[in-house]
């Protein structure tokens, strides 16, 4: 027989978890298939590869991050850490529960590179196409050299899709928007809250990027962050300059009418309205068409293309988990494909989408959100040899920062939790979290006497 090839698209936490498990199979004996793994950006990372870029890259490509300087951890590192590789073994001792980007981005590289496994990676590539053969039973997979600017194409006989859904801007139009006499981006754009020291932002949303967004903006020193919601407000206790609205219903030169009558003149709106699941390259019959969640239809185990599991997607759910989650599913899949686990016939595969789509249906809460993902990587963990993760802990320390978001959100990010992995309580950080204005690694990390939290 020949050896099997399997592609990888994205070499973000997703795309390393798969490289991620293979290589820890094959270091326990297994035979694996050969492995390419194409990543669009010069480095791998994902999102957590800060660029200062927006619009397009250098090589004419989308820019793919959404993320901004003075991003910190918006959930305790303790329920992101990876089983096999925690945050002491990295920086070889305890370290707050919210650190910045570039921190985590190190503790994801540091995994990778332990493994020396970065030789399964082509930066600089990008897919373009990707296309089944019922006959051959194969993929082709069709990916530019943006250096070399050449377009080869290959066969594979398994694909992963690990590109991420955070990347592309659902941005949606408001009467008057156009004439709008200030600035307009959205949430993808952002990269520096400074830009809005002394003036007046409008967030529309209300989610994590508004929320994050609008107190980044008071903490550099907006004169004042409103923000506009289509379903429900957030409904912090926000601090004095902060407010929350009804929808923008138009816009007039620099003034924002709401839904209830309110009105405002802004300086900046940001569309803080999320992003679209948007997957070109993938040929009509293998393309995911969902919207934001944690139970996206037609991926069985939230994984396998229901039409054809040789295509699997990673972590494309709505996220409380992610890099434990990631790494739970790209274990679960290469298991799948080493014929450790039997995926059940069609029907049974549609039945089983379908209870789970009926479980998040019945989602009412963030609580009752945390629980489905815990139950859903908990199903995925346990038919596999990913080390021990403690899910009933990790739930638990979720609730606890939905918790503290709700008493103040303004400090949630100066609270310790312990590791799952070690059981050591995180020092606080040196800095309240207000009054961290440098997000450097190096300003996270010169910790002055560690002292203990109190939990
Ligand atoms: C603003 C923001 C802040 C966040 N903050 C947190 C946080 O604090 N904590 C947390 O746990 N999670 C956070 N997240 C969630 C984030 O989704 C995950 O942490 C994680 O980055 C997802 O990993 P991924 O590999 O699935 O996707 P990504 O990180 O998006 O990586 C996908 C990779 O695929 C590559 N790619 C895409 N298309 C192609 C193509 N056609 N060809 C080749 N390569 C391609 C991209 O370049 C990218 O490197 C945040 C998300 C956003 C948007
Ligand atoms: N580390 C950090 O601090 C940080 C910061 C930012 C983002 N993130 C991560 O990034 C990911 C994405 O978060 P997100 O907030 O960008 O997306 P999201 O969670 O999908 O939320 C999208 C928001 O946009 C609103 N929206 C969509 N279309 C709209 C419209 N036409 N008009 C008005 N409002 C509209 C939605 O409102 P409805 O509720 O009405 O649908 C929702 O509030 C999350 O995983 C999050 O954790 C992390």
């Amino acid at each position: 027989m020949t050896e099997q090839r399997i592609a990888i698209i994205g070499a973000g936490p997703s795309g390393l978890a798969v490289l991620r498990a293979f290589e820890s199979a094959r270091r326990k004996g297994a035979t694996i298939p050969e492995m390419v793994c194409y990543e669009r950006q010069p480095d791998y990372g994902g999102l957590w590869n800060y660029t200062w870029r927006t619009g397009t890259d250098q090589y004419g490509e989308p820019v793919h991050g959404s993320m901004y300087r003075y991003l910190w951890s918006n959930g305790p590192k303790e329920c992101l850490e990876f089983a096999d590789y925690g945050f002491e073994e990295h920086f070889g001792r305890p370290i707050p529960s919210y650190p910045p980007r570039a921190v985590l981005h190190d503790y994801i590289k540091g995994r990778i590179e332990k493994s020396a496994i970065t030789h399964y990676i082509k930066l600089n590539h990008s897919v373009k196409w990707v296309s089944y053969d019922e006959k051959a039973g194969k993929f082709t997979v069709t990916v530019k050299d943006l250096a070399a600017d050449t377009v080869t194409s290959e066969e594979f006989d398994y694909v992963f899709v690990a590109c991420g859904h955070f990347s592309v801007p659902n941005i949606p139009e408001f009467p008057g928007l156009a004439g709008f006499l200030g600035r307009t981006l959205h949430a993808h754009d952002f990269r520096s809250a400074d830009e809005f020291a002394g003036k007046d932002v409008l967030c529309i949303g209300s989610s994590y990027s508004s929320e994050d967004i609008g107190i980044q903006c008071y903490k550099y020193g907006a004169k004042a962050v409103t923000f506009s919601h289509r379903t429900r407000p957030m409904g912090f206790k926000w601090p004095e300059t902060l407010s929350e609205v009804p929808l923008l219903e138009k816009v007039e030169g620099r003034t924002c009418t709401f839904k209830d009558g309110t009105k405002k003149d802004m300086d900046a709106i940001i569309l803080c309205t999320g992003y679209l699941n948007h997957f070109p390259f993938m040929e009509d019959t293998l393309r995911l068409k969902s919207r934001n969640r944690l139970y996206p239809p037609s991926i069985y185990k939230g994984i396998f293309w229901w039409g054809n599991p040789k295509c699997m997607y990673i972590g494309m759910q709505d996220q409380y988990y992610t890099f434990n989650m990631f790494d739970a599913q790209a274990w679960y899949a290469r298991d799948v494909m080493l014929g450790r686990i039997k995926l059940p016939p069609y029907a049974e595969m549609a039945a089983d989408i379908q209870k789970w789509i009926k479980l998040e249906e019945a989602v009412e809460d963030p609580f009752q959100a945390i629980d489905f993902q815990t139950e859903d990587t908990r199903d995925l963990l346990v038919a596999t040899d990913y080390p021990r993760l403690d899910v009933d802990e990790v739930a638990r320390m979720f609730k606890e920062w939905e918790h503290h978001k709700m008493e103040n959100i303004l400090t949630y990010r100066d609270h310790a939790f312990k590791s799952t992995l070690t059981g050591t309580l995180a020092p606080v950080h040196h800095t309240p979290w207000m009054k961290a204005l440098d997000d450097s690694m190096e300003a996270f990390l010169n910790q002055p006497g560690t002292q203990a939290a109190a939990e």
